[in-house]
C-alpha cells in the first residue's frame, strides 16, 4: 500500500527575506514551494551573497566532485562552527585539511568498521535493557544510545560523554543555530541574544570545555591505543605541539558531535517510518531476529540485513539528517546555464535532491524498493545523505553499520506503535529530527 510519511507545505515560494523569521528560520526543510522540487537550478541572493542551489545531479557532481578544488566550506559555516569544532575535519580546507583526513582515516577503514560492529549491539542492548512496554521517545533514546557508541568505540568509554547534561547542552546548541546564522551572514559578531541563543552558547562552551578536559587528561595519563589516541599522537607527530594540541581538541568535538546526532536522527526517522508501516515491521523484525542469531560477536551483522537496509537507505532519502550544507566558490565558474562568481554560497540540498520530481518515481512516497538492485537508475549525485566527492562523510560506513546493528537489536525484541493523534513534524537547521521528539508505544515481541 502506498504510504506518503509528512512533510512540510509547500505553498507558494517564500520571500527570502522570510527564511529568517518564523519556522522556516528554525526549519530548514520548512517553506518550500513545489517548484523547488522540479526546477534544475535555483538562484537567490541573500544578505550581498549569491545562492546557488544546483538540483541537477551533474552540477552537483561538478561542485562536489570534477572541481572541488573550486569550493571551500564558506567563511560563515566556519564562523559559526568555530567555537565548537575549530578547525577540525568538518571545518577546514586545503592543506590542513587533507592531513587531518589522513589522519583518520584508518580508524574508518572497512576493517576497522566492521570490528566495532558488536560494540553498537551492546550499546543498543544496554538501552533496551531498561525499556518497558510504555509510551518512550525513541529520539532520546536513539540519541543517548549513538552516544554510548561514540564514547565506547572512540573515546574509551568516558562517562562525561554520556551524560544527560552533555545530550541537554547540544540540543540547545544545535536549536540555537538560526540566530547565530543570521548574525554571521549580515557580517555581525555571533552574540547570543535570546534565551534560546545563550542557552546554545552555554551549550558549545560545556561542550568545548568538556572535550579539553578529556584531550588533556590522555595527554598526560596516555591511555588505549584508540581513536583519540591514535590521532593524538598522529597529529603531534605532524603539528607543533600548540597546534597539534588545539586541534586534537577540534577534532575530538567534530568526531563526538557529527558522529552521533546525524545516527541517532537516521535511527529515529527509520523507526517513526516503521511504526507506521507493522507489516513491514514484522518483516524488518524477522530478519533482524535471523541475523542476531549468528551470536553477538558477529562483524557480519550488517550484510545479513538486506531489507533493513533498504529501509533505512529509503529514510535517509525520504529524511536526510542532513538537509544541507554548503560551499563557497573561491574562482568564477559556470553550473549548467548559471555563472557562479567568485565568493558565491552554493548549497547542497539532498532535501530537494532527494525529493526532485525529475529523479524520482512518486518521490514523497515511502518505497524501499528503490534501492533493490535492477531499480530505476540512479546518478550517483541524486542521493546524498553522506555528501559526495573527496569530503565524502568519513563515519558512513561507521554509521551505516551502527544504525544497522541498533536497529536490528530493538526490533528483534521490540514492537513500535504510533502514538494516537500525534503529528510528526521535521525540524531542525542543521540536522533534521522529529520537533519535539518521538513518542512511541512499545511492546514486548514475543
Ligand atoms: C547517518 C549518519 C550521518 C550522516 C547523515 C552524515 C552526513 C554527513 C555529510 C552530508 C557530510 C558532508 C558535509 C559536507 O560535505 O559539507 C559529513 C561529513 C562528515 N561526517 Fe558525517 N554523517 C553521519 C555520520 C557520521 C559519523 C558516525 C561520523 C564519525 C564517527 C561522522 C563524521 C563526519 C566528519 C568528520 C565529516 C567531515 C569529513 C570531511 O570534511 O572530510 N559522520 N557527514
Amino acid at each position: 500500500m502506498r504510504f506518503v510519511p509528512p512533510h512540510p507545505p509547500r505553498g507558494a515560494p517564500v520571500a527570502v527575506w522570510r527564511g529568517f523569521l518564523g519556522e522556516r528560520s528554525r526549519t530548514a526543510v520548512y517553506g518550500w514551494s513545489e517548484a523547488a522540487f522540479e526546477l534544475k537550478h535555483i538562484k537567490r541572493r541573500v544578505f550581498g551573497y549569491d545562492v546557488h542551489i544546483p538540483l541537477d545531479p551533474d552540477a552537483v557532481q561538478h561542485v562536489l566532485l570534477d572541481n572541488a578544488a573550486n569550493y571551500v566550506k564558506p567563511d560563515i559555516v566556519k564562523t559559526l562552527l568555530r567555537p565548537t569544532i575549530g578547525g577540525g575535519l568538518l571545518s577546514s580546507d586545503g592543506a590542513l585539511w587533507r592531513d587531518q583526513r589522513r589522519i583518520v582515516a584508518a580508524s574508518f577503514a572497512p576493517a576497522a568498521v566492521d570490528a566495532l560492529v558488536p560494540a553498537f549491539g551492546r550499546a543498543a542492548a544496554a538501552m533496551a535493557a531498561g525499556w518497558s512496554e510504555a509510551v518512550i521517545d525513541m529520539a532520546a533514546e536513539a540519541t543517548a544510545a549513538t552516544m554510548r557508541v561514540i564514547a565506547d568505540t572512540l573515546f574509551a568509554g568516558d562517562p562525561r560523554l554520556v551524560s544527560r547534561a552533555a545530550m541537554d547542552h547540544i540540543t540547545a546548541a544545535l536549536e540555537g543555530a538560526g540566530e547565530a546564522r543570521l548574525q554571521a551572514l549580515m557580517g555581525l559578531p555571533v552574540i547570543p541574544w535570546s534565551r534560546k541563543g545563550r542557552a546554545a552558547r552555554r551549550g558549545q562552551n560545556f561542550l568545548r570545555s568538556t572535550l579539553a578536559e578529556v584531550v588533556a587528561e590522555r595527554r598526560t595519563a596516555g591511555g588505549p591505543d584508540d581513536f583519540l589516541g591514535r590521532l593524538i599522537l598522529a597529529l603531534e607527530d605532524r603539528f607543533d605541539p600548540k597546534e597539534a594540541a588545539e586541534l586534537a581538541i577540534d577534532n575530538a568535538a567534530t568526531f563526538y558531535l557529527a558522529g552521533h546526532e546525524t545516527t541517532a536522527n537516521a535511527v529515529t526517522w527509520t523507526l517513526f517510518l516503521l511504526s507506521e508501516q507493522p507489516d513491514l515491521q514484522a518483516e524488518a523484525a524477522a530478519e533482524a531476529r535471523a541475523a542476531l542469531a549468528a551470536g553477538t560477536d558477529d562483524t557480519d551483522l550488517p550484510a545479513r540485513l538486506p531489507l533493513l537496509r533498504r529501509i533505512l537507505e529509503e529514510s535517509l532519502r525520504l529524511y536526510p539528517p542532513v538537509p544541507r550544507f554548503d560551499r563557497q566558490a573561491v574562482g568564477a565558474d559556470r553550473l549548467g546555464e548559471a555563472e557562479v562568481a567568485p565568493g558565491a554560497i552554493v548549497s547542497i540540498w539532498p532535501w530537494l535532491l532527494h525529493r526532485h520530481k525529475a529523479l524520482w518515481d512518486d518521490p514523497d512516497a515511502f518505497d524501499p524498493d528503490r534501492f533493490r538492485a535492477g531499480g530505476r537508475a540512479r546518478h550517483r549525485f541524486q542521493f546524498l545523505p553522506f555528501g559526495g566527492g573527496p569530503r565524502l562523510c568519513v563515519g558512513a560506513r561507521f554509521a551505516t553499520a551502527e544504525a544497522l546493528a541498533v536497529l536490528a537489536r530493538w526490533l528483534a525484541d521490540w514492537r513500535f506503535e504510533p502514538v494516537p493523534g500525534r503529528v510528526v513534524k521535521p525540524s531542525g537547521m542543521i540536522t533534521l529530527r522529529p520537533a519535539g521528539g518521538l513518542p512511541l508505544r512499545l511492546f514486548r515481541r514475543g
